[in-house]
C-alpha cells in the first residue's frame, strides 16, 4: 500500500500520525473498521458536496447506527474529469472520513453514467434505441454494454478504482455498475448476435431446424440475415436474443470485476439487481459474483410481504446463500404514479422482513437529496437543510436494533423444505405468447407462493439445474421451457424419493422455445404417467371440484388425461366450454417414497389453500415456527448455535403470538412464551442449541 493512501485514514487520530512512518502495518490494524454482522448503510454521495459538509453528514449517519456508505457509482465526471486524468484523492478522503466514524464503505464502479467527454469523443459508446437513434449525455446508462471502446475505458476506470482501494480496509467490497438493464441494437451488436449464433448452432442448417423456420420462408442462408426481435418474432430467436443479452451482461460485468479481482483482496464484489426484473437472466449473471444484492423498492402503496418476499427469495437463489438488500427507500420513491409514503413503522418493519428473508443489510436510497438532479423528489434521510426528516428517528431506532441482534443473527441463514422453481427462460417464453392477456407467470408463482409460505414459513426460489434433494417438496409452476438436464434433474429428484408439484404449461417447451413433441410435460410425460391433452384459454372461471374442495379455474385451464393405472385423478373441471367437462384438471402418481402431480387448472386462493395443505401434507412439510395470526409473518434462520425467528405484524390490529416454546427475546432481553405486537411490530427470538 501506498503512503499518500494511507495518510488520509491515519489522519484519524494523532496517536495514527505519530505512528505513521515507523509502523505502517500496526497503523492500517488500528484504523480498520469492522462490519457488524447486520450491516444498516446508506447511498452516499460525496462528490455532490464540500467536503467541509461530509463530517456533519456522517455524524449523523453514525448516530443513527448506519455502519456503510455505499459510494461512488455515478461520479465517473469527478474521477476522471477528462481523458485519463483521474482523481480519486477525494474518494480515499471520504473512505477515511467514513472510517472515522466508524462506517465501512463499499465503492460501485460508475460505468452506468459515463461523463460527456468520454461519449462525445467515443460516440460509439452511446447506446443505440430500439426506434435507430443513438441515446445522450443528460441522464443515465446511455452506454452501450456491448461495445469493446466502453469496455476499455469502464475497465481503465474500474482498474484505477481496484488499485487505488482495493486493499483498502475499510472498503469492504464492490458495486459494478447500477441496475444493468438498458441494451443497445445498433448494427455492431447486431453482428455480435450473429457471431453469438454461430458458436451455439455451429451450422445455419442445425439453427434453420431448430427453429423451424421452414415457417413463413424465415430460412435463413447466411448468419447476417438474422434480425434483432425482442417481442414479437420466432421463439428461438427471442430466446436466443435474450441470451445474448445475459452473457453480454455478464461479460460486461466480468470486464471489471477480473481487473478489481486481480487488485483487491478481502472484498466482496455485486452488483445491485432489481428483484422481478426479467430483462436478463440473473442466474447466468450472477455466478461471477461473490454476493448478491438487489434495490428493493415498493413504490406507490404498501409493502405485499408476498411479493416481496418472492422477490427477496429469488434473490437468495441466485448464489443460494444470504444476499444484501442494497437500496431500499427511506418512505417513499420519486418514479411512481403516486409516491406515497411507507406508513409510520412500515420503514423499519419492512427492514426487519427483509432480514428474516435472508438479507445481512439494508441500505436507503439515499442519504440526502442532491440540490439539483432528477431525482429532487425521492425520499432521503436528512432533508436539503442537512439536518433530519421525521423518518430518521425510526432508521435509527432499527440502527440500534442490528446493533443488539446482530451477535444472534451472525452466521444464520435462511433453510427451507420447499423450494420453487423459476427460469428466465420459462418467464420470458409465457410472456412472449400469454394466450391469454391476463396470463402473468409472476402472479402464477404467487398463487403457490402465498399458501405454501404461510404453511411452511419458508420457501427457497431456485433454478431447476440445481441440486434438489434437500427438499421434501419442490413445485414448478409454469416451468414452460425446460432443457434435457432440467429434466433429467426432476426426475432423479422424484426417483429418490422426492414430492414434485408442476403448475400450468410446464414442460411445454424444449431449450429453444420449441414444443415438446411428447406434449406437457415433455420428458416428464412417462413418469407422470398422464399429460396433458389440450390447453384452454378462459374468459372467466371454471368450475372445479375434488380432493382440495370445491372452486374454479380461472385465465387457463389444461385438460389432462392419466394413462397410467397408478396415476390418479385428484381434481375434475365442472361443466364449462363441453371439452373440459368431466375431465381431469389435477393428477398425481406415487414413485417410490416420492410422487410427482400435475396441476392444470389456476386454482382460486381458497382451492390453492387447501391444494398446498395436501402437497404438504403428502410431503410431511411441517411450519418452522407454528402457528401465528393472519398478518403475522415469521421467519426462520439457522445457525450452529440455533434458531433465530424474526415476527413482524403487518395486519392492521396489535396481535398476541403464543411460542411454541420459551424463547429468548433478542429485542427486550429476558426468556418469553408469547409476545404481542402492535401493528408493525417487531420480535427477534432465539432458541439457542
Ligand atoms: C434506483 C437507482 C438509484 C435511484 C433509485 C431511486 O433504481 O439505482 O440510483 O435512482 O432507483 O428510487
Amino acid at each position: 500500500m501506498k503512503l499518500p493512501h494511507l495518510l488520509p485514514r491515519i489522519r484519524t487520530s494523532l496517536f495514527g500520525l505519530l505512528l505513521a512512518t515507523a509502523v505502517l502495518p500496526f497503523l492500517t490494524a488500528q484504523t480498520k473498521v469492522e462490519a457488524p454482522p447486520l450491516v444498516l448503510g446508506t447511498a452516499w454521495y460525496p462528490e455532490q458536496w464540500p467536503e467541509s459538509r461530509w463530517d456533519a453528514d456522517l455524524d449523523l449517519m453514525q448516530k443513527a447506527g448506519i455502519h456503510m456508505v455505499r459510494v461512488g457509482e455515478f461520479a465517473w465526471s469527478r474521477m476522471e474529469p477528462s481523458e485519463g486524468q483521474y482523481d480519486l484523492d477525494w474518494l480515499d478522503h471520504a473512505v477515511a472520513a467514513a472510517a472515522k466514524h466508524n462506517i465501512v464503505t463499499v465503492i460501485g464502479t460508475p460505468s452506468a453514467a459515463p461523463p460527456a467527454w468520454l461519449t462525445q469523443k467515443y460516440p460509439e459508446t452511446l447506446r443505440t434505441k430500439q426506434d435507430g437513434r443513438k441515446d445522450e449525455h443528460g441522464n443515465r446508462q446511455q452506454f452501450n454494454w456491448a461495445d469493446p471502446k466502453y469496455r476499455e475505458l469502464a475497465r481503465a476506470m474500474a482498474e484505477q478504482l481496484a488499485k487505488r482501494f482495493g486493499h483498502n480496509p475499510n472498503v469492504i467490497g464492490w458495486q459494478i455498475d447500477n441496475e444493468y438493464a438498458d441494451v443497445s441494437y445498433d448494427d455492431a451488436t447486431k453482428a455480435q448476435f450473429q457471431a453469438s449464433l454461430k458458436a451455439r448452432y455451429g451450422t445455419l442448417d442445425n439453427l434453420n431446424a431448430r427453429w423451424t423456420t421452414s415457417y413463413w420462408s424465415e430460412t435463413y442462408s447466411n448468419w447476417d440475415q438474422v434480425p434483432i426481435e425482442e417481442q414479437y418474432g420466432n421463439p428461438g430467436l427471442l430466446l436466443s436474443w435474450k441470451r445474448f443479452v445475459s452473457d453480454t451482461w455478464r461479460s460486461y460485468q466480468k470486464n471489471q470485476l477480473d481487473v478489481i479481482r486481480a487488485n483487491s483482496e478481502h472484498q466482496f464484489i455485486t452488483t445491485n439487481m432489481m428483484g422481478l426484473f426479467d430483462g436478463y437472466d440473473h442466474y447466468t449473471v450472477s455466478q461471477d459474483l461473490d454476493l448478491a444484492s438487489w434495490d428493493d423498492y415498493v413504490g406507490e402503496g404498501q409493502l405485499d410481504p408476498y411479493r416481496n418476499g418472492i422477490a427477496h427469495d429469488l434473490t437468495r437463489g441466485f448464489l443460494r446463500k444470504n444476499f444484501w438488500v442494497m437500496e431500499t427507500q427511506p418512505g417513499f420513491v420519486n418514479w411512481a404514479p403516486i409516491n406515497n409514503s411507507l406508513n409510520k413503522g412500515e420503514v423499519r418493519a419492512m427492514a426487519w422482513h427483509d432480514i428474516g428473508h435472508g438479507a445481512d443489510a439494508v441500505s436507503y436510497w439515499q442519504w440526502r437529496s442532491a440540490l439539483n438532479g432528477q431525482e429532487e423528489y425521492h425520499g432521503t434521510l436528512v432533508g436539503a437543510d442537512g439536518t433530519p426528516v421525521p423518518l430518521y428517528d425510526e432508521v435509527a431506532k432499527l440502527g440500534a436494533e442490528f446493533a443488539k441482534a446482530g451477535p444472534a443473527l451472525a452466521g444464520t441463514s435462511v433453510k427451507s423444505d420447499v423450494a420453487i422453481l423459476h427460469s428466465y427462460d420459462s418467464r420470458w417464453a409465457i410472456n412472449w405468447q400469454r394466450h391469454n392477456k391476463d396470463y402473468d407467470p409472476v402472479a402464477e408463482i404467487y398463487s403457490y407462493y402465498k399458501p405454501l409460505r404461510d404453511i411452511a414459513q419458508s420457501i427457497d426460489i431456485v433454478n431447476p439445474s440445481v441440486p434438489l434433494s434437500q427438499y421434501k417438496l419442490v413445485v414448478a409452476p409454469g416451468l414452460n421451457v425446460l432443457s434435457e438436464a432440467e429434466g433429467k434433474n426432476l426426475i432423479a429428484y422424484v426417483e429418490q424419493g422426492g414430492n414434485l408439484v408442476l403448475g400450468q404449461r410446464t414442460g411445454m417447451k424444449d431449450i429453444d422455445n420449441a414444443l415438446q413433441v411428447e406434449r406437457q410435460p415433455g420428458p416428464l410425460v412417462p413418469l407422470l404417467g398422464g399429460r396433458v391433452e389440450q390447453y384452454y384459454a378462459l374468459t372467466a372461471p371454471v368450475p372445479v371440484g375434488g380432493s382440495w374442495g370445491t372452486g374454479t379455474s380461472k385465465e387457463w385451464a389444461e385438460l389432462l388425461s392419466a394413462k397410467n393405472p397408478d396415476t390418479k385423478v385428484l381434481m375434475t373441471y365442472g361443466k364449462s366450454n363441453g371439452w373440459l367437462d368431466g375431465q381431469p384438471a389435477a393428477i398425481t402418481r406415487k414413485v417410490g417414497k416420492g410422487s410427482i402431480t400435475y396441476i392444470g387448472a389456476w386454482l382460486d386462493e381458497a382451492t390453492m389453500k387447501n391444494a398446498a395443505k395436501w402437497m404438504t401434507d403428502a410431503s410431511g412439510v411441517t411450519p418452522k415456527f407454528g402457528t401465528v395470526p393472519e398478518g403475522v409473518d415469521v421467519y426462520p434462520r439457522e445457525g450452529e448455535h440455533g434458531k433465530i425467528f424474526v415476527l413482524v405484524n403487518f395486519s392492521n390490529a396489535a396481535q398476541t403470538i403464543p411460542l411454541p416454546s420459551a424463547m429468548q427475546d433478542v429485542l427486550n432481553g429476558g426468556t418469553t412464551r408469547s409476545v404481542t405486537l402492535p401493528v408493525y411490530g417487531v420480535a427477534v427470538l432465539l432458541v439457542s442449541k
